[in-house]
């Protein structure tokens, strides 16, 4: 079994993996949030600094991954990111926001497989790397998905991740786990599940329901509660210890943002997205939560979080 952590672009950046690695571990892959193609002779070093192997440690398996639909473009970015020592690429067919939708790139060009095969034609023609894809299960409904699929299965890829809702869910509504069992089985490479795995017991849904499948990707489950990878695999970490491994995971990414934002402003909306997810942890009443989103100063910043690191870790 293996399980991945999903990318959240603005979250799960180098200084985030590096430091989910170290404190908390229990992750086989690290997916880094995405990277849009561009066209130009070059590609421009700067887009690819998250992912350079000098900002991520040697501890941190990453897999890069690439947002396009452009196979000119995608295989320039894929060549160059392969030189820097990544062998596997992922390729970013599930965004679903309207602005990536609306020019058929991420979820939307899940209705176009023509422009899928297009692509993948030029991309895994005489490459160096191996692609593996992350969809959805369509972008209107998994019809949709069911056609794509039937395209990636001409293709030597190296794995597809499957989020199990449309594009047009967004991260709303439930998770389709029939249409995703469906587009599982037909799909003729290694499969990862991917959605709303948020506790030990939705990961043991899961497992019940689809005993073949072996690679698992979690998201916001992984950020809200970094422990669960590790206790997935088995592992157990007591609670009292859970808090100030917390805090030191926390004073880790502080310190690294402290050192590169400018203004009070930006450092404390940086760390409002970080509680955004691991409040939930903390507290049951949403007053906190409400407090950091608020707090527009650091000195009010450090007050408030010395305060609820004073509070138990609530295991859920
Ligand atoms: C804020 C945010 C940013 C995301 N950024 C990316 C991204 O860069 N690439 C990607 O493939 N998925 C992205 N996702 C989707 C997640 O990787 C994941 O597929 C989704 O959250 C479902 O998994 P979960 O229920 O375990 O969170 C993002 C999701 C969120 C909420």
């Amino acid at each position: 079994m293996k399980i991945f952590l999903a990318p959240l672009q603005g979250m799960t950046m180098a200084a985030y993996r590096n430091a989910f690695a170290r404190h908390f571990g229990g992750i086989d892959e690290y997916y880094s949030p995405f990277i849009s193609t561009s066209a130009g002779e070059k590609v421009n070093r700067l887009l690819l600094k998250d992912i350079l192997p000098e900002n991520n440690e040697s501890s941190v398996k990453l897999v890069p991954q690439i947002l396009g639909n452009d196979g000119i473009q995608f295989k320039a970015f894929a060549e160059d990111i392969s030189k820097l020592g990544y062998s596997r690429i992922n390729w970013n067919i599930g965004c679903p926001f309207p602005m990536v939708t609306g020019k058929k790139k991420g979820a939307g060009i899940l209705s176009y497989p023509e422009m899928i095969k297009k692509v993948l034609d030029t991309v895994c023609s005489g490459c160096s790397y191996t692609i593996t894809v992350k969809m959805r299960l369509g972008m209107e409904n998994p019809e949709e998905g069911m056609r794509v699929m039937e395209v990636l299965n001409e293709y030597p890829l190296g794995g597809v991740i499957i989020h199990a809702r449309t594009g047009q869910q967004m991260y709303k509504g439930n998770v389709d786990l029939d249409a995703f069992y469906e587009l599982a089985t037909l799909c003729n490479h290694e499969i990862t599940y991917n959605g709303d795995i948020f506790t030990y017991n939705d990961f043991l849904h899961i497992i019940e329901r689809f005993p073949s499948v072996k690679n698992f990707m979690l998201g916001r489950g992984a950020l809200r509660n970094p422990f669960l990878p590790s206790v997935i695999k088995g592992n157990t970490i007591e609670l009292k210890n859970k808090t100030g491994i917390v805090k030191a995971f926390h004073d880790e990414i502080f310190n690294y943002y402290r050192n590169r934002l400018s203004g009070d402003k930006h450092l404390c909306d940086k760390m409002k997205e970080f509680w955004d997810y691991m409040h939930t942890h903390f507290e049951q009443n949403g007053k906190f939560i409400k407090k950091i989103r608020k707090c527009n100063r650091v000195s009010e910043y450090v007050k408030l979080v010395d305060e609820i690191f004073n509070s138990a870790w609530i295991d859920m």
